[in-house]
């Protein structure tokens, strides 16, 4: 207390299944770099998550799925020393001040959000329920009750932060300026990563991703299959580099920058053949992914680990909404004093 306070970042993943090297440029490389300088908060967003998944079935693997996106990030290394990692359904405050924000921002703006459209049209949903439309609200709740700076997010997640600014602007607004900060957005290097099958997005749900998780054998086996430039049918027929899945995921994954020059020149002559640029772009993705699974293998040899980890995240992020909160009824001229 009372000395400079580092700038604060908060940032979320859903628990809706293991992470993938789409996340790890998106999102989790940027976690990485930032959590020296900055007040790091993860928070798994398990409210976030209800609201596309709600069957009891699929609920039921929720806990399973918390602790994967936790080792996910962690195995990256994502240091819970430094690091406060927060369960979203553990700090009662956020709905609380989402609710209260509910009321900033009209159905007519929510109804606009291009992801809501998006999740739409992905998920067959006709209707948006009250709850999935009110899902950048819960968001601005989130980054709002730890106060943060910067929120660190892929591409897709632009213009949720949008109304996160606009309801911190409309807050101030109304009850005073400077109450709320308006977060900064901190877009990661390969805004979205393509998938192995040449579709516009890697997801787990398509199928189409390589996984954190995944061993090297699995690794090899997807790489193999990778969809190339469909016009070079020989060895010999000089290929196409831009826009190609293998060399986009070289250039972002494989750290031997001379060894992925000269497979580009060679693929633009006609000069090597698929199966020698997949075999080195798996090499490549394996060496990346070495030290993240020995930390996965040290992390999952202690099993409560995890629970520890978020229960103590959890704790300090209802200290910091309790305090927002208070700021806000304060602003609001809606404490009760009784
Ligand atoms: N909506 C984010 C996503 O789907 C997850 C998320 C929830 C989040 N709360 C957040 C991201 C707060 C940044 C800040 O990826």
């Amino acid at each position: 207390m009372g000395q400079s306070r580092k700038l604060r970042i908060l940032t979320g993943d859903r628990p809706t299944g293991k992470l993938h090297l789409g996340h790890y440029v998106g999102t989790l490389a940027n976690r990485v770099r930032l959590q020296d300088s900055y007040d790091c908060f993860f928070l798994v967003a398990d409210l976030h998550m209800l609201t596309t998944r709600f069957e009891r079935d699929i609920l039921a693997e929720t806990n399973q799925n918390i602790r994967d996106v936790v080792i996910d990030n962690l195995s990256v290394g994502i240091d819970p020393e430094r690091s406060t990692y927060v369960l979203q359904s553990l700090v009662p405050q956020i709905p609380e001040i989402a609710l209260i924000f509910s009321n900033l921002v009209t159905v007519p703006r929510l109804q606009r959000v291009p992801t809501l459209k998006d999740m739409m049209r992905d998920l067959e949903i006709e209707q948006p329920s009250m709850g999935l439309l009110n899902y950048p609200v819960l968001q601005a709740a989130d980054i709002l009750s730890v106060r943060a700076d910067v929120v660190p997010v892929g591409k897709d997640q632009a213009s949720h932060l949008e109304v996160t600014r606009e309801l911190a602007r409309r807050f101030n607004a109304l009850y005073g300026e400077g109450t709320l900060p308006e977060p900064e957005t901190l877009i990661g290097d390969v805004p979205t990563l393509i998938g192995i099958d040449g579709q516009a997005k890697a997801s787990k749900s398509l199928g189409n991703a390589i996984l954190l998780s995944d061993d090297v054998k699995t690794v090899e086996q997807k790489v193999r299959g990778m969809y190339t430039d469909p016009a070079r049918i020989r060895a010999d027929i000089p290929g196409n580099v831009e826009g190609n899945p293998v060399f986009i995921y070289h250039d972002a994954f494989n750290d031997d920058v001379a060894e992925v020059d000269d497979l580009k020149e060679r693929y633009r002559q006609g000069k090597v053949g698929d199966v020698e640029v997949k075999r080195k772009l798996a090499a490549a993705i394996n060496r990346f992914l070495e030290p993240v699974r020995a930390r996965r293998a040290e992390l999952e040899a202690r099993p409560g680990l995890v629970a520890e980890i978020l229960e103590a995240g959890s704790e300090r992020a209802r200290e910091e909404a309790a305090e927002t909160l208070r700021m806000i009824k304060d602003a609001m001229g809606i404490a009760w004093k009784g």
